[in-house]
C-alpha cells in the first residue's frame, strides 16, 4: 500500500477508526518532522508493535515562545515522505497550524507540580503546555493503541506518561533509548543548526554525562561535587553556555542530594545560540563498568 499523507483531523480521524473497526493495532510516533535516525527508531518500533503505523508531522506553535525558533525551525516534508515510505509507515498526518488550531482555540492541557516546574521548565516555562496539549489533540485525533517518545526528551516523556495516567487515556506509552553520534552527541533535529567548530564542541554534553557516571562508578555520591566537576568540563568548552544541570529523582523530578537510588542526570547547553538538552539514568546499585 501506498503511504497516504493527510492533513485534515476528519480524515486521519476516519482512517484510524476504520483501522480500530477492522481490529487492527494503531501505533503513533508525533514529531515535528525533519526526521534523524532517533526517529525512524521509534518509527521502527512502532512497525514492529503495531498492524497501522501513523507519523504524525506538526511543528506545534503553542511549544515556542515567540523569541524561539518556530518560523526558522527546520523542515523538509519530501525527506521525512521518503524516509517514512522506506519504513513502512502507513499514514503520514501533516495538518496546517489552522487545521489544529482554530482561531477561537483556547483550551490548554496542562501537568502541574515538580515534573513541570523544573530543568528545561525553569527557561522554557510555556513548552511543556504546548506539547501536552498537542500530544493530547493528536491523541483524541489518532485514538492509537500505542505511541511512542525517545528517553531523549526524558522530561517530555515524563510528562506524557503523567498525563496519560491522569486524563485516563487508554493508550500505551512506549518509551524508547536515546539515539546518538558515533561521537556520543545525541540525535536532534536542532544539531542542524551547528557549525563544524560548534559541533565539534557539542559532543561536551555527552562527555560531561560520561565523567558524572565515572565518578558516580568511582563511587562519589554528592550531586553538588558531581555537578561542579561537570560544569567545569562545559565551562572549559567553547561556545558553550549552560542552562541547567541537574540530578533528579527518576519519577518525581526531586533535585537529589546524594545518589542512593536511581537519578536522572540532565542536562541543557547552549552552543552559542543551538540549546541542546541530553540526559542519562544512573542506578548506582546497578552499574557496570
Ligand atoms: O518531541 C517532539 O518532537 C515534540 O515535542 C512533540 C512530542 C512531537 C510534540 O510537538
Amino acid at each position: 500500500m501506498p503511504i497516504q499523507i493527510v492533513q485534515s483531523i476528519a480524515d486521519a480521524r476516519s482512517t484510524c477508526r476504520l483501522q480500530n473497526r477492522q481490529g487492527k493495532s494503531v501505533g503513533l510516533v508525533p514529531t515535528m518532522g525533519f526526521l534523524h535516525e532517533g526517529h525512524l527508531s521509534l518509527v521502527r518500533q512502532a512497525r514492529s508493535d503495531n498492524d497501522f503505523v501513523v507519523v504524525s508531522v506538526f511543528v506545534n506553535p503553542t511549544q515556542f515562545l515567540p523569541s524561539e525558533d518556530f518560523d526558522t525551525y527546520p523542515q523538509n516534508f519530501e525527506q521525512d515522505q521518503r524516509l517514512l515510505e522506506d519504513e513502512g509507515v502507513d499514514l503520514i498526518f501533516f495538518p496546517s497550524t489552522k487545521e489544529m488550531y482554530c482561531s477561537s482555540n483556547s483550551t490548554f492541557v496542562e501537568v502541574t507540580g515538580q515534573l513541570t516546574t523544573n530543568l528545561c521548565a525553569i527557561s522554557r516555562p510555556h513548552f511543556f503546555r504546548g506539547v501536552a496539549t498537542v500530544v493530547a489533540k493528536l491523541f483524541n485525533i489518532v485514538e492509537p493503541d500505542r505511541a511512542y517518545f525517545g528517553h531523549k526528551d526524558a522530561q517530555q516523556l515524563a510528562i506524557i506518561q503523567r498525563m496519560v495516567q491522569d486524563l485516563n487515556f487508554d493508550i500505551e506509552v512506549v518509551p524508547m533509548p536515546i539515539v546518538r553520534d558515533s561521537d556520543g552527541l545525541a540525535k536532534s533535529s536542532r544539531n542542524s543548526y551547528l557549525n563544524p567548530d560548534q559541533r565539534r564542541s557539542s559532543t561536551v554534553l555527552f562527555r560531561a554525562l560520561q565523567h558524572a557516571k565515572t565518578l558516580i562508578t568511582q563511587g562519589e555520591r554528592s550531586s553538588n561535587r558531581i555537578l561542579a566537576e561537570m560544569e567545569k568540563m562545559i565551562q572549559a568548552t567553547e561556545y558553550t553556555r549552560i542552562d541547567y544541570i541537574n540530578i533528579v529523582c527518576t519519577t518525581s523530578f526531586e533535585p537529589q542530594e546524594y545518589i542512593n537510588s536511581e537519578v536522572l542526570i540532565a542536562i541543557a547547553v547552549w552552543i552559542t545560540n543551538t540549546r541542546l538538552i541530553d540526559s542519562i539514568r544512573i542506578d548506582p546499585a546497578n552499574l557496570t563498568s
